[in-house]
């Protein structure tokens, strides 16, 4: 038997745990792995090497992906589907696991759907995909926006300054809140809750009044001014998404406008994503290769490995692309306790 394995999509924290599982567990069953390079890209240009245990010694810790990856969408157009189609005879694949996000898993499931063997695993440090509790490199995404606000924290008090942090969170406001909440930030801004700017300035002069000196704004990129995300450019990539950016500086001049605190804004971005990955995904990435090749082995194609309670289980790659997970209202409303 002859697994194929890829990365796609922007890299997270907890890939190389993920690779690595995958061909220990393939070994321990007899089969063999094929690494294919840079997300769907290397079915597309029949690029792919063979691991083995050397390939994957000395990765447990190291962020990125050794595969590489890309955004390449193989069912934008024909002749790309084609091609992966031609190389998966050409390379000789059995089964093929792809570790990728909304976009790559839907890619998955849509081959699938045309007859190919594929199983899914679920990656985004956003946490945005359904069917499982958590993904793996959200965890590790949560702890360094933490890190940050805790550092952040000293330099606002000691500036008697308004600080607004800008995470990540393309369509969801998972890593905000997590952080926020953890890092004991005063109010949290997600692409689920539109901005009320009257809102965030009450919390800020509330602050005040009782003789706070400083506040700290966590805010997801996602999160919408008047209605609309704030982008970079208006450029779309291969799935259709614009490169998302500038929610937090936008922020802080209103806020500076309209309260007449001196405010800073500090964007994490790609920080969140590189180096090593926490236990907790090392550990839950670890699960996920292991059983992705269970998956393979039991002829379960067209499901994603899941994490539900402590459980590793399989579910269908329609649902876990089908909907988005979002932040839920009751979970945002018991935050708001913490705002202010
Ligand atoms: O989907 C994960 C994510 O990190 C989003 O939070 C973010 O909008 C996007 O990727 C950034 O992508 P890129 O690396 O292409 O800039």
């Amino acid at each position: 038997m002859k697994v194929g394995v890829l990365t796609g999509g922007g890299d997270c924290p907890g890939l190389n745990p993920v690779i690595r599982a995958v061909v220990r567990t393939s070994i321990q069953e007899g089969y063999q792995t094929l690494g294919i390079q840079n997300g769907w890209k290397g079915l597309v240009e029949n690029t792919a090497l063979p691991l083995d245990l050397s390939s994957v010694s000395g990765i447990i810790h190291r962020g990125g992906t050794i595969l590489g990856t890309s955004r390449t969408n193989i069912f934008k157009d024909k002749t790309l589907l084609e091609k992966v189609k031609s190389n998966w005879k050409v390379m000789g694949l059995d089964a093929l696991i792809a570790i990728g996000g909304e976009d790559t898993l839907g890619a998955a499931s849509k081959l699938y759907k045309e007859g190919f063997k594929v199983v899914g695993c679920p990656k985004t440090i956003d946490n945005d995909l359904s069917g499982t509790d958590f993904t793996f490199g959200f965890d590790t995404a949560v702890n360094i926006a933490m890190e940050a606000i805790d550092r952040i924290h000293s330099t606002a008090e000691s500036h008697s300054r308004i600080m607004v942090v800008e995470v990540m969170g393309r369509h969801a406001g998972w890593i905000a809140l997590h952080s926020g909440i953890a890092g004991g930030a005063d109010l949290v801004l997600i692409p689920e809750v539109p901005i009320k700017m009257q809102e965030v300035t009450d919390v800020i002069k509330k602050r005040h009044a009782r003789g706070k000196n400083f506040s700290i704004i966590v805010v997801a990129e996602g999160a919408k001014f008047d209605g609309s995300e704030v982008t970079l450019e208006s450029k779309l990539d291969d799935f259709g998404h614009v490169r998302l950016g500038g929610i937090g500086e936008l922020l802080a001049k209103k806020i500076e406008e309209k309260t007449g605190f001196e405010t800073r804004v500090t964007v994490l971005g790609h920080i969140q994503r590189g180096g090593s990955a926490t236990a907790f995904d090392r550990m839950l990435g670890t699960r996920f290769g292991a059983e992705a090749v269970q998956l393979v082995k039991r002829g379960e194609f067209g499901n994603m490995v899941a994490l539900r309670g402590n459980e590793i289980v399989a579910c269908p790659l329609d649902v876990a692309v089908g909907t988005l997970k979002t932040v839920d209202p009751k979970f945002y409303g018991m935050a708001k306790a913490f705002f202010g």
